[in-house]
């Protein structure tokens, strides 16, 4: 897998022209050249590099899985009551739509706006028992006991103002249900979420082959809700830069300020991996949307070389 390996160290450099995300300060430290990549195929292939056992948060990768489990929770149609699945081309904190808006409800559930209003959604009677839920089912998938970093859980909370600000006025607009705090505090504790690139490269593989864990045929989530959850990462899953995204690389992928990214695809052939993959990328320095810069570049090297788009 030598070509790969030449991609990455291709994209590695390219990390000057970002830096990690400063307002949460437990991710500012990340040393913003590290890049890690870990690719999972269908017959159990992989490829590594860099140290794919380091811990990152999934900040907002933790959407795309806590839609999908609240789906599987309550069923599709109940979660669309509550949030859309509409493009914004706004930032991923943008309130502006919230009042002047024909849907009266969050556009996606891969913003802010969303995501929390998702959160409000985990199934439970005490927050506990609802944290409890969405650990179990990550951890279900990745094999790894689901774990919170607790500093930067401490860092969302202390650098809310603007998710505060959403929620209670999601809640003004009956769109939010239940206790704003308890629906916050599940939201700062998804973020913090802990995986490393093999974990969340077997996210992604479960989600490529719609639900099921190819290795063990384990089910996880039905075939209905990966499809929206795939066409909502195509379509938002990379903030306001998705339209870009979506045509130089074409296929899904949902990033986090932590520098993570999950895609997905489906390749002929791949350096000896085949069929449906699951793609992790870690490389902490982003742009000013977001997005991982090392990832973003090795992503649509990888797209070209291995005509990856699904266009
Ligand atoms: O809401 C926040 O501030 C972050 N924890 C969100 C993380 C993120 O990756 C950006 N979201 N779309």
């Amino acid at each position: 897998m030598e070509e790969l390996q030449r991609l990455v160290d291709l994209c590695r450099p390219l990390y000057t022209r970002g830096q990690a995300a400063s307002y949460i300060p437990a991710l500012a430290d990340k040393d913003p050249s590290l890049f890690f990549v870990h690719i999972i195929d269908e017959h159990g292939k992989s490829f590594s590099s860099g140290d794919v056992t380091e811990k990152f948060t999934l900040q907002s990768i933790s959407k795309v899985i806590s839609f999908i489990y609240v789906c599987e929770e309550h069923g599709l149609d109940e979660v669309l009551k509550h949030v859309d699945v509409e493009p914004t081309g706004d930032s991923f904190n943008s309130i502006i739509r919230l009042e002047n808006t024909y849907l009266g409800k969050p556009f996606n559930p891969l913003i802010n706006a969303g995501a929390i209003t998702v959160s409000s959604l985990l199934v439970g009677n005490t927050k506990e028992q609802q944290l409890v839920g969405l650990y179990n089912f990550i951890s279900k998938m990745t094999g790894v006991e689901t774990t919170i970093n607790e500093e930067v859980y401490q860092s969302e909370i202390v650098t809310a103002d603007r998710n505060r600000a959403i929620a209670y006025y999601l809640k003004s607009n009956e769109v939010l249900v239940g206790d704003v705090e308890v629906a916050l505090d599940n939201y700062f504790r998804q973020c913090s979420i802990e995986v490393d690139a093999r974990c969340l490269a077997k996210i992604g593989l479960i989600l490529s082959n719609d639900g099921v864990d190819p290795l063990t045929n384990e089910y996880f989530f039905s075939k209905k809700i990966a499809k929206v959850a795939k066409a909502l990462m195509l379509t938002c899953g990379m903030y306001n830069a998705s339209g870009k995204f979506a045509t130089f690389v074409g296929i899904p992928a949902k990033s986090g300020v932590s520098g993570a990214v999950l895609s997905i695809a489906n390749p002929e052939s791949m350096e000896g991996l085949s069929g449906k993959i699951g793609i992790a990328t870690f490389g902490p320095a982003i742009d000013e949307i977001g997005n991982s810069v090392t990832s973003i570049a090795f992503l649509k090297k990888i797209s070209e070389q291995y005509d990856l788009s699904i266009f």
